[in-house]
């Protein structure tokens, strides 16, 4: 496995690979990786014959009051894990923008204004001018990307679709502690007493989802269950919502279309986010 800094490097490493055939998955990350990546590096490790983990800390995603400073950082167990998934090269940029800062960048339209648009502004334009620039560095057929970001997905998949980008996407299952809490790298923020409450953010969207499986198809109605139990929990979210899966749409009652249930709150120092599917036909997350 190599580990490369430049844009140059990495094309120089990949030119071979290119020349012969070898098709590249990219795992775009910033970092501090876990089980919830592994998965992802393995699911790219499948579909293609090289494959590329960045890691870089994006600071056009994060507001001026964000964590980006103090964002979890830990190269050398995040190189381990790569090593041990089968990655054969970690692309880790120093800085992908200009010194004088990036001068052109990409804007995300209604898709990015619901959810965590609302209280991120600019977040989803900083993703996807990120990732639009790894998509130019490493050239990939593949880029995999995990399902809790949903949002992110979505924006991800239409950005392809709308900039005529020559890859394929592949979205990859949340991957949850036992206790149903979705991995994330701002789980580490958390103590003990944090951890436990925030067990609850998974347990009402499952609730909501048992509520649908049950029959109930107006969203208030579905809504409410959730809130209730977040409630009960010390737990004030940002939001608590059900929408389209693809559009995220709001709606207001269940048609048969793939629908999402989605969450975010503040819980001590992190603020974390979930997602399942709440379909009529209910599969579990
Ligand atoms: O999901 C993430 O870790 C980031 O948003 C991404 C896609 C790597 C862009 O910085």
């Amino acid at each position: 496995m190599k580990v490369v800094t430049t844009t140059a490097e990495l094309r120089i490493q990949l030119a071979e690979s290119r020349r012969a055939g070898k098709s590249v998955a990219l795992v775009p990350t910033m970092g501090c990786l876990h089980a919830g990546h592994a998965r992802l590096i393995r699911e790219a490790r499948s579909l293609a014959d090289i494959v590329v983990v960045s890691i870089y800390v994006n600071p056009l995603q994060f507001g001026p009051s964000e964590d980006f400073s103090r964002y979890p950082r830990s190269f050398d167990a995040d190189a381990e894990i790569c090593a041990v998934e089968g990655a054969d090269i970690i692309f880790h940029p120093h800085n992908l923008y200009p010194e004088d800062g990036p001068k052109v960048t990409l804007t995300v339209r209604e898709l990015g204004d619901s959810l965590c648009g609302a209280t991120r502004p600019g977040h989803f334009d900083g993703v996807a001018t990120v990732v639009a620039i790894l998509f130019n560095a490493v050239q990939p057929d593949i880029a995999v990307f995990g399902e809790k970001d949903w949002q992110q997905l979505a924006i991800i998949r239409r950005m392809v679709a709308d900039l005529h980008m020559p890859l394929e996407i592949v979205g990859v299952q949340t991957v949850r502690e036992a206790d149903g809490l979705a991995m994330s790298s701002r789980n580490r923020y958390l103590n003990d007493v944090e951890l436990e409450k925030s067990i609850a953010l998974s347990a009402a969207l499952r609730a909501m989802q048992t509520q649908v499986a049950n029959g109930e198809r107006d969203v208030p109605a579905i809504k409410a269950v959730g809130h209730r139990l977040l409630l009960e929990s010390g737990i004030e979210p940002e939001y608590l919502d059900i929408r389209d899966a693809g559009s995220l749409k709001a709606l207001d009652s269940l048609n048969g279309n793939p629908a999402r249930a989605f969450v975010a709150a503040r819980i001590g120092r992190a603020r974390l986010i979930d997602n399942i599917p709440i379909e009529t036909m209910t599969e579990t997350p």
